[in-house]
């Protein structure tokens, strides 16, 4: 088998550059371990920045996100038991999130694949990678126990923060940077009507809440957990209380409780590898970075990677353009690391650390003060929650 660009990862970096591609009429296809089934089934978050519902629009594939998707002009922060709005459509000159779950992304793209000519093989295993610093790099896998090779001019790294790509890059060219907190998130979805039309973050002595929706029938909530709960431990009674007390009698007004369907605890982690490219390799997506939870910018910020590398690809085939391609990790870390920074400063605003003294905590509080009285504060947190500039379509990319 032979391509022009080899796709490692169906989630959303991989599928993303894939129908990318395939509009640019440059030749790719994706491997993917797992089943359609299994990729589409994992829940994750569901906040959809400006940039990414255009690149969704600039695909025509935003049919079903401009009909079902709930379009929000502002956020909400709780402390104290109190709640305030943050206007971001006003602050920001009309921006807006969009929230539509990732799950529904992925429906999307894998729906228009074959239509659109995006080829991609599940139950690709034992995936390698070889020749990634010559001219003819290649991928070898079996499928159903039978052994394939695919040469390729270039392979696209999209497989995830535990994926091969990364992992094939000598240890000495790689430099890591690691921030790992010392809690998790327990999530839930319940259908059940949101407790508000927004979404809630809330800061409280126990820790962290947030209040969060797929649509007008169904929730979704997350509280802060240590390390060691176990999800047994959590009835939905436990959960539900849990919510009510940390979002506050404010926040929590109306709240509607029910059975959970799904429950699960996540780690909370920042992670970025430098470089993301080796020779012929491109890191995309999770397999080059993670970021924390709050802000949901895990999707985001691998749609603004393959958008900038798809650009790059276009370059160097229509032109025989290099000067992409060699800018791509760069440009691509130059948006990582603004989008690492507002995650991490984000959970710090909200999260109840293990180790904060007195001092720690009136200085959070005093913080939330501040950002509710200070249009300047909000501007902040507005222009970073709907997205920086992803810089591609010649947009300005806020260097
Ligand atoms: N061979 C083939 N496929 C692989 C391999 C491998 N060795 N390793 C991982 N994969 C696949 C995984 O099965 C998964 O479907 O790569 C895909 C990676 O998808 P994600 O982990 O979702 O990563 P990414 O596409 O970068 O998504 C970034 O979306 O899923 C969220 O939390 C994620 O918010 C982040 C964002
Ligand atoms: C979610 O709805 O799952 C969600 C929303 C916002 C976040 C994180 C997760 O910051």
């Amino acid at each position: 088998m032979r391509t022009q660009v080899a796709i490692i990862g169906a989630g959303p970096a991989g599928l993303f550059l894939a129908h990318l591609l395939a509009r640019a009429g440059v030749d790719a296809v994706v491997l993917e371990r797992r089943t359609r089934d299994y990729v589409e089934g994992r829940v994750r978050a569901g906040v959809l920045e400006q940039g990414t519902v255009a690149l969704m629009e600039r695909l025509g594939l935003d049919a079903r996100l401009r009909a079902e998707g709930l379009v929000h002009t502002g956020t909400n922060l709780a402390y104290d038991g109190e709640i305030f709005r943050i206007d971001m459509a006003a602050l920001t000159g009309g921006s807006a999130v969009t929230v539509y779950g990732q799950q529904e992304v992925m429906r999307d793209l894998f729906d228009a694949a074959e239509s659109r000519g995006v080829r991609i093989v599940f139950e690709a295993e034992d995936l390698r990678l070889d020749g990634l610093t010559g001219d003819r790099p290649s991928v070898a896998f079996t499928r159903n126990g039978v052994a394939q090779s695919l040469a390729c001019d270039f392979v696209a790294a999209c497989d995830g923060f535990h994926g091969v790509g990364r992992a094939s890059i000598p240890a000495d060219v790689l430099k890591v940077y690691e921030r790992v907190y010392p809690f998790g998130w327990l999530g839930i979805l319940a259908e059940v009507p949101p407790v508000n039309h927004e979404l809630i973050y809330a800061n409280h002595a126990h820790g962290f809440a947030l209040a969060s929706m797929r649509s007008p029938t169904r929730s979704r909530y997350y509280v802060q957990v240590g390390l060691d709960e176990r999800i047994e431990d959590w009835s939905d009674e436990r959960f539900w209380d849990e919510v009510e007390t940390r979002l506050g009698p404010q926040a929590s007004a109306g709240l509607v409780r029910g059975p959970s369907f799904e429950k699960s605890i996540a780690p909370l982690r920042s992670f970025v590898a430098e470089p993301m490219r080796y020779g012929r390799l491109f890191l995309a997506g999770d397999a080059a970075h993670i970021v924390p939870p709050t802000g949901a910018k895990g999707m985001n910020l691998a749609v603004s990677d393959v958008a900038m590398l798809a650009e790059a690809l276009t370059l160097h085939y229509a032109e025989r353009d290099a000067s992409g391609l060699d800018g791509y990790s760069a440009r691509a870390l130059a948006r990582v690391w603004k989008a690492e920074r507002f995650s991490w400063w984000f959970t710090g605003l909200t999260h109840r650390f293990p180790d904060m003294d007195a001092f720690a905590r009136r200085m959070q509080v005093a913080e939330l003060a501040y950002i509710r009285g200070s249009k300047a504060a909000q501007t902040a947190i507005a222009e970073n929650y709907v997205g920086l500039p992803m810089g591609f379509g010649g947009e300005p990319s806020n260097r």
